[in-house]
């Protein structure tokens, strides 16, 4: 109901009552963004058709593949550079060039292995969930992902979002490959909550440029580690080990993908929402749902715009529980509401049964 009311101090209500105000200190005021950090790897193998579907199921806004490039050219979601973490590359394939690497390999070769489950909490069950491909732990190609969400969106009407990271070294055929892709499948800007990020600054920067040349304007989140530089701020970009101010990264940036350390702050966060950059923090792993809102919650009131978390449905509860906590509803409210008949879309979220 809290969302509700922050609609309606944002003005989507032609009837908002005077001086209400939003629950979140985001960037729009809206509640901050639920990103299924490689699917809904906490509870399933990461990046495969099977997470991501239970992430959306989980009611994830956006959710978020990695990209590597296979051998003959084809972007895949897949966050490491080899194959050998996440996958039985290593029973059915010697190695080549003396590692397993997803460029060395065929898209072909790449579906014949298996993604296995990694980290202390994933399996490849999971209560109540039946994914609904044949094959659901396979490594999916980008335009797979795309098409699992574009359906969902389909089916539901619902306005799920993609946060496509164009691994390091990202060359200018590998970004424009990506926003290529996005583009022909309909992520050309008009879907919301749709981002584009690489740790690499001046990828991003060059992302921005080719957004413009293509004719397609998603938003570009450029990603590091918050630093306090005295006299302002600044992002390190680890791919070159320099930092980038907050000023020239709102030049060319939309938002901010930040590691829960360093610098990173409330202050940090208003700074960015002064320059009308919106600020994403990861990873969000708590193992409980207690621990979930003891680690969401300070960042919740320190105004984050999204939380990478593989643990989709303790985002979703712990922003439930927070709205749930707050403001008290007038009573002719829910009344106005039923009448408005928003009351359904607004409830988007669901726990899987
Ligand atoms: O892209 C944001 C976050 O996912 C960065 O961490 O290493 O999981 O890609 P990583
Ligand atoms: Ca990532």
């Amino acid at each position: 109901m809290k969302r509700i009311i922050a609609a309606l101090s944002l003005g989507l209500f032609a009837t908002a009552p005077a001086g209400a105000a939003s629950l979140y200190n985001t960037l729009d005021g809206n509640a901050p963004l639920i990103v299924a950090h490689r699917g809904a790897s906490g509870y399933l193998p990461e990046h495969t058709l099977g997470g991501y579907e239970l992430a959306l199921e989980m009611g994830a806004d956006v959710i978020e593949p990695d990209l590597q490039m296979t051998a003959d050219g084809v972007l895949v979601a897949m966050h490491d550079a080899t194959l050998a973490r996440t996958t039985n590359v290593e029973a059915l394939f010697a190695p080549r060039n003396g590692d397993y690497r997803v460029s060395d390999f065929t898209l072909a070769e790449i579906k014949s292995l298996t993604v296995e489950p990694t980290g202390a909490t994933a399996s490849t069950d999971y209560p109540g969930f039946a994914p609904t491909m044949a094959d659901p732990y396979k490594v999916p190609t980008f335009q797979e992902v795309m098409d699992l969400v574009a359906a969902h969106n389909a089916a539901t009407g619902a306005g799920i979002g993609i946060y496509p990271e164009a691994k390091t070294p990202n060359s200018l055929a590998m970004n424009r490959q990506i926003l290529e892709e996005m583009k022909s499948n309909g992520f050309d800007g008009s879907v919301p909550n749709t981002f584009v990020q690489t740790f690499s600054h001046e990828g991003a920067r060059q992302l921005a440029a080719l957004q413009t040349e293509i004719g397609m304007d998603n938003a570009i989140a450029a990603l590091g580690y918050a630093l306090d530089l005295g006299d302002g701020f600044g992002v390190y970009d680890a791919t070159t080990g320099s930092v980038t101010a907050l000023e020239d990264l709102a030049g060319f940036a939309d938002g901010l993908g930040l590691y829960l350390g360093y610098d990173l702050d409330a202050t940090f966060i208003a700074a960015a929402h002064e320059l009308g950059l919106s600020v994403h923090g990861w990873t969000f792993r708590p193992r409980t749902d207690e621990a979930a809102w003891e680690m969401f919650l300070p960042w919740i009131e320190a105004g984050m715009d999204g939380f990478f978390t593989d643990y989709a449905q303790r985002g979703v509860d712990v922003l439930d529980r927070y709205e749930a906590a707050e403001v008290p509803v007038p009573a002719t409210l829910p009344l106005m509401l039923a009448g408005l008949g928003g009351l359904a879309a607004l409830r988007r979220r669901r726990a899987v049964a």
